[in-house]
């Protein structure tokens, strides 16, 4: 019998103790990545409930969501656009400061990544506190991008950052919590 996608995704997904601080459960999707049917799987999962909809771009967040964020929009036959750390882009960028667990970052994106009104769909590989996408999301939403969902594989839901992107009415896909 085909396995379910929440035991596919568990199997696959490698837990890191105490990386990269004592505490913390670090979800290594590198493993998922790494096995061919596995990562098929999690794309499918992850873009099907948008094949009808006219997607203009995927906006990938660095740096796993590059690499999920390359693979669904050849499904969904859109363009990518690259969310990055400061100072990676070489046009005009739009940017905004976000805090982590230690201190404040910035992230950026091209004024002309995403046309006004253009639909995007989000994507990185986790989310937790939401910090990381709700600064995606300003972004976004500074240059006009009708945000149509943002896809994670990850869920850590006692962090709250799904609420917060919700707040923002911003649709959430995720796959797979953990506690
Ligand atoms: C991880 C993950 C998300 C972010 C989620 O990235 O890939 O981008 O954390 O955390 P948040 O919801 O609390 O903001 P990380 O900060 O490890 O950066 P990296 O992808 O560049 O390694
Ligand atoms: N980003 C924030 N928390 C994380 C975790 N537990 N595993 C992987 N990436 C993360």
């Amino acid at each position: 019998m085909t396995p379910s996608i929440e035991e596919t995704l568990l199997s696959a997904i490698r837990t890191i103790p105490d990386y990269p601080k004592p505490g913390i459960l670090f979800r290594d999707i590198t493993t998922l990545l790494g096995n061919a049917r596995a990562f098929r799987r999690a794309i499918d999962e992850l873009v099907h409930p948008y094949a009808g909809e006219k997607v203009g771009k995927i906006a990938g967040i660095e740096a796993r969501g590059f690499i999920l964020g390359g693979a669904i929009a050849h499904q969904l036959s859109a363009g990518f656009v690259p969310i990055r750390k400061k100072g990676k882009l070489p046009h005009e960028t739009v940017r905004v400061a976000y805090s982590l667990e230690y201190g404040l970052d910035e992230m950026e994106m091209h004024k002309d990544g995403v046309a006004p009104g253009e639909k995007v769909i989000l994507v990185d590989d986790l989310i937790a506190t939401g910090g990381t996408a709700e600064a995606a999301v300003k972004l976004l939403r500074q240059i006009g991008a009708d945000i149509v969902a943002a896809c994670f594989i990850i869920d850590l839901p006692d962090l709250g950052g799904r609420k917060k992107l919700e707040a923002l009415n911003v649709p959430v896909r995720t796959l797979i919590a953990f506690d």
